[in-house]
């Protein structure tokens, strides 16, 4: 059993699988809608069912209030159609996003590399090319969890056939457990992408700050190297902070690039000092360094952030007071995979 479904006000017809979810039969039809958690919980994806039934499934209560569901509202990460529908949504994209359509992927992991102590760097080869903006992610299938866990793509867009994740363990965390324990270089996954709206907006002229902090390095990597590689003359700083030396990986890389490319700029920031060998970074909050690099005034960039909640939150404070628009921010805010 199929419906159709209208997506008002551009009129788009999706055609939706019976137990599939509006977003995921969108999305895979190339019919952007917004979205950001995927699974209930935030509410950047509701729309407003004007003709026809829909079951709101797993939405939260929270996400989706009483009074939201009687006014005909569902999430459409979650609304399962029980007729055709009608639905209004609040479609305001973005003028560089590429809106490369999902699609269901098979993978074999052919590296497993130990980035940190926390976090394992896993390559896969994907059955076929995969078309993605440098920063957005994919969602990885947990065997035996019958769910899903989001991890940003490290690679550039220009290797397509490729899926380089950096996976930090979440301690008792399901996903990243299996990931980290279980694992086998050999391995076939199942995974789905690309996702995100996280992106370098191209149109835009203004000079580039990236600040990444534990496996949120992943996709600054990936974009960054995008970047380097089409010639792009903007300033390009990123500041990458760790806990401590072992947990600051490619940092051999970051500063080769630096070496070979004069607009790209690599600034290591750690919580603590070494107690042993030498450092020449910045000792303290990532976002402090940030601030002591530019003086405190940000004015003229563009901010990408990726990283810990609450790095994020730092960053954003000192980048607002240091006059940076809070439209040229923008954020990884849901890659908290456990
Ligand atoms: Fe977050 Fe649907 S995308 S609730």
């Amino acid at each position: 059993m199929t419906y159709e479904v209208v997506v008002e006000p551009t009129g788009a017809v999706v055609t939706v699988e019976e137990g599939q979810t509006l977003l995921a039969a969108a999305l895979r039809q190339g019919v952007w809608l917004p979205f950001a958690c995927g699974h209930g919980t935030c509410g950047t994806c509701k729309v407003q069912v004007l003709e026809g039934d829909c079951d709101t499934g797993d939405a939260s209560p929270f996400a989706l209030l009483d009074m939201e569901r009687e006014e005909g509202r569902v999430l459409a990460c979650c609304a399962l159609p029980q007729s055709d529908l009608v639905i209004e949504a609040d479609i305001d994209v973005d003028p560089d996003f590429a809106g490369h359509t999902v699609e269901d992927y098979r993978a074999t992991v052919v590296a497993i590399e130990a980035l940190s102590p926390t976090i394992k760097g896993i390559t896969m080869a994907l059955d076929r090319d995969m078309a993605f903006q440098a920063g957005q992610y994919v969602n990885l299938e947990i065997p035996g969890l019958g769910a899903t866990r989001a991890f940003s793509i490290a690679n550039p867009p220009s290797r397509p056939d490729t899926v380089e994740l950096h996976v930090r363990r979440v301690e008792g965390g399901a996903g990243t457990g299996w990931v980290h324990d279980q694992l086998q270089v050999g391995d076939s996954v199942a995974l789905s992408g690309p996702y995100g709206q996280f992106f370098v907006r191209r149109s835009d002229v203004k000079d580039v700050i990236f600040i990444a902090g534990g496996s949120g390095l992943s996709s600054p990597e990936s974009m960054i190297a995008d970047l380097l590689e089409r010639g792009d003359e903007r300033q390009i700083h990123l500041f990458q902070g760790a806990r401590c030396l072992d947990e600051l990986y490619h940092r051999e890389r970051f500063e080769q690039w630096a070496a070979q490319h004069a607009n790209f700029h690599y600034h290591p920031a750690l919580n603590e000092a070494p107690s042993c060998g030498s450092w020449s970074g910045y000792v303290g909050f990532v976002h402090e360094a940030a601030k002591t690099h530019f003086n405190g005034s940000f004015a003229g960039h563009k901010a990408y952030l990726c990283g810990p909640p609450p790095m994020i939150d730092a960053a954003i404070t000192a980048l607002m007071q240091g006059r940076v628009f809070e439209a040229d921010i923008h954020m990884e805010k849901f890659l908290t995979a456990a």
